[in-house]
């Protein structure tokens, strides 16, 4: 069955490694996550959002990502796979989801005040433990769109509160605000394209060996930009995260690390170059299917190259 975060991130931690975190709404996306991710033996944690939840069902949904282990299973090796909600707005929200059989859940309170953010994770905590599920919370907003909320600039976490919030929330992980963010367009051109690792080391000193948690990791592969304008996109200075500053950071105590709009660019690339240069094909399958084999050589990159859990399974 499917497994909580907990023994994923302690042995990452210790491994100096990252677990990806994978968002999926569709077949093809999780085909091509469980395929990638068996083929290299990595754990994977399979991220619902709310919009997800709204555009597939999240019956549907839950179902889909219940069937993977067994899908694994079959292509060969029994990795482990986590059912994580992302970006847990309330409550209620996180209860339906720990009730319907995720195993983990994010609690994101990170645009409220420090001690309504502590209360209302402290709540999820409380609630999730009781059913052995884990639970990710937030300190420090990201600039860029983060779910319905879109903030202009970082607030990047402050490192004196990190201890404070773990202490008194007892989350399983922590997600931190260190320069990245949502999305495809993450710095200006001609701005400084890094991220605050000297943040994180200075957090990593207050919670040594405590789980780290990177949202809003997109490298935006220029190859993919440039696909995607070649066949008639208009993405304009689309940039992401260096997969440099990425591997630094999966070697430090950041065990999961998010990556959704990678695959919305393979995907688009692809369904883009066949609907380019095969105008008569109208078969959802092929261009779905170039997509999601684009999708699994993402996924299979950012595990190999970047996040190093393969062979963790
Ligand atoms: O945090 C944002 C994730 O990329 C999910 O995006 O809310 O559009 O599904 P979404
Ligand atoms: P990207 O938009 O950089 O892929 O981030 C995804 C994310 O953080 C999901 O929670
Ligand atoms: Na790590
Ligand atoms: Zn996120």
């Amino acid at each position: 069955g499917l497994v909580n975060s907990r023994d994923l991130f302690a042995k990452a931690v210790s491994g100096g490694y990252a677990i990806p975190a994978y968002n999926f709404n569709n077949l093809e996306q999780l085909q091509a996550i469980v395929m990638a991710c068996v083929e290299t033996a990595s754990p994977v944690i399979l991220q619902v959002s709310k919009g997800a939840r709204s555009y597939a069902n999240q019956t549907l949904l839950r179902h889909l990502a219940a069937g993977a282990v067994e899908y694994a299973a079959e292509l060969g090796c029994e990795i482990p796979i986590v059912l994580h909600l992302d970006h847990g707005d309330s409550f209620e929200l996180c209860k339906d989801c720990i009730e319907t059989g995720f195993s983990s859940v994010m609690i994101d309170g990170s645009h409220l005040s420090y001690e309504d953010n502590v209360a209302l994770t402290r709540k999820v905590v409380e609630y999730a433990h009781q059913h052995d599920v884990t639970v990710e919370g937030e300190l420090g907003v990201l600039a860029g769109i983060e779910d319905d909320v879109h903030a202009a600039t970082h607030t990047y976490t402050e490192p004196d509160q990190v201890e404070d919030f773990v202490g008194k929330t007892g989350v399983d992980s922590l997600a931190i605000a260190i320069g990245t963010s949502h999305g495809a367009f993450k710095f200006k051109p001609g701005e400084e394209h890094s991220i605050r690792l000297d943040i994180l080391a200075e957090i990593e000193k207050r919670i040594p060996g405590f789980p780290i948690v990177l949202h809003g990791a997109s490298s935006v592969p220029q190859e993919l930009v440039q696909m995607i304008n070649a066949h008639g996109g208009k993405l304009k200075d689309a940039i992401g995260i260096g997969e440099d500053q990425l591997r630094e950071a999966a070697r430090s105590a950041v065990c999961k690390i998010n990556i959704d709009s990678d695959g919305r660019l393979a995907m688009t690339a692809a369904i883009r170059k066949v609907l380019d240069e095969k105008p008569e094909e109208f078969d959802p399958r092929k261009y779905l299917g170039p997509a999601r084999d684009a999708l699994k050589q993402l996924y299979m990159h950012k595990i190999v190259n970047v996040l190093g859990s393969n062979g963790k399974a």
